[in-house]
């Protein structure tokens, strides 16, 4: 069991639970709130969606563990939300609900297109409604009635409600010290410490830090390439190389340290392109290496900061090298829903051993990591099927 403490609705709730329990079924089971509603329960299908301290979050593939000293917002916490009244009245006018079922996920994600996309077209509407399905109505209605409210605001507008909702995660915030404990729950005498992170081989003490970062996940990994370490060390200083181990990578600019470019991503229905910088620091003496970056996808406005660390090691009497990565990462805005669960950790593991078999490729002299990984996305649903089936063989036994 964990100790958790955070914010539901603006009412503090602190106490123990599993940490299995996703969001969702903490909302529904412990606080009794079933406004928010399990479809897929595979982060596709966007009824579960709340706010996360005032991002759009799935509540299916987020675990309640990981929202810690967060602020939750649920369909019921709207109650006093004038933005949120005029997008149910229009929903209501321009019959954009049938059966219900998608409506508390599908206003939670027009209120945040309302807040982000004050002169957003139908294509805009449409293509930031596309992680919400609605089996009903056709979507005609749900366009129509968000577009209602946008021309709406434009006449009658709405600044202080939408400033209130910017402040609203500062203004619960010192709520927290007077927490209560969960209707069903045993409350601890104390929060403990996040937990730390474990880093790769040579990690220093800065990593460990920022390993802890919040809001920050961390994944490690390693893969072993049949090379000796100075041959690999070598090739992992050239960044337009290591590049072309990426799918969906380009360099547009670079030097010894620093690098820009972009990375193309489809996850289901969303596609990313991140365009940014990062700086690569090496300690060639410790065969240890940084690389840090950031960047922003200019569609849907979601940010991500990164670190790649990686460190080398020989093997097998120095004809093989063991290169231990970790990734820590933190992804801001609606792609932010995406970056705990962990389909998206498998995935990047899985991510991580295609890269090293790249640079097998490249090390070897073949030509596998093909002349123009920017022409193709990396296409993290093809992946994620090898990975959804990886789970279910290990689930049965079988090897994936
Ligand atoms: Fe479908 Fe969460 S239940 S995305
Ligand atoms: Fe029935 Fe959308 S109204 S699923």
């Amino acid at each position: 069991m964990s100790v958790i403490e955070l914010t539901v609705n603006d009412l503090p709730v602190r106490g123990e639970i599993e940490p299995r329990v996703h969001l969702g079924d903490f909302l529904r089971d412990e606080q009794h709130l079933t406004g928010t509603h399990l479809g897929c329960e595979h982060g596709v299908c966007g009824a579960c969606t709340v706010l996360v301290d005032d991002q759009p979050v799935r509540s299916c593939i987020t675990f309640a563990v990981a929202c810690n000293r967060q602020q939750v917002r649920t369909i019921e916490g709207f109650g006093d939300d004038e933005l949120m009244a005029r997008l149910r009245r229009s929903f209501s006018q321009h019959h954009a609900l049938q059966c219900g079922y998608c409506t508390p996920g599908m206003l939670i994600t027009a209120r945040d297109i309302v807040q982000r996309f004050p002169d957003a077209d139908e294509a805009r509407i449409r293509l930031e409604l596309s992680g919400n399905l609605c089996r009903c109505t056709g979507y005609m209605g749900i366009v129509a009635a968000i577009k209602a409210v946008l021309a709406d605001l434009k006449v009658h507008p709405l600044a202080e409600a939408l400033e209130e909702a910017a402040n609203r995660v500062a203004r619960v915030a010192p709520a927290l010290p007077q927490s209560h404990t969960f209707e069903t729950f045993t409350a601890a005498p104390a929060v403990p410490a996040a937990p730390s992170i474990p880093a790769p081989a040579n990690t220093g003490s800065s990593d460990q830090a920022s390993a802890q970062r919040k809001g920050w996940t961390a994944i490690d990994d390693s893969f072993v390439v049949p090379f000796p370490l100075e041959k690999v060390w070598a090739f992992m200083g050239d960044l337009p190389s290591v590049t072309a181990c990426l799918p969906g990578a380009e360099l547009t600019e670079h030097d010894d340290e620093a690098v820009k470019g972009k990375i193309a991503i489809k996850f289901g229905p969303m596609s990313a392109n991140f365009a940014g910088a990062a700086r690569l620091e090496r300690n060639d003496a410790a065969h240890r290496a940084v690389m840090r970056g950031a960047g922003q996808d200019n569609i849907s406005r979601s940010r991500a900061n990164g670190d790649v660390t990686y460190a080398l090691s020989p093997e097998a009497g120095g004809t093989s090298t063991r290169v231990a990565v970790t990734l820590e990462y933190m992804l801001q805005g609606p792609l932010a829903q995406f970056s705990r669960s962990g389909l998206v950790k498998d995935f990047v593991r899985r991510m991580i051993a295609d890269f090293g078999s790249r640079i097998t490729a490249q090390l070897g002299g073949s030509d596998a990591p093909q002349a123009s990984p920017a022409s193709q996305k990396f296409n993290m649903g093809s992946l994620i099927w090898s990975v959804v089936w990886g789970r279910i063989a290990r689930l049965f036994g079988k090897q994936a």
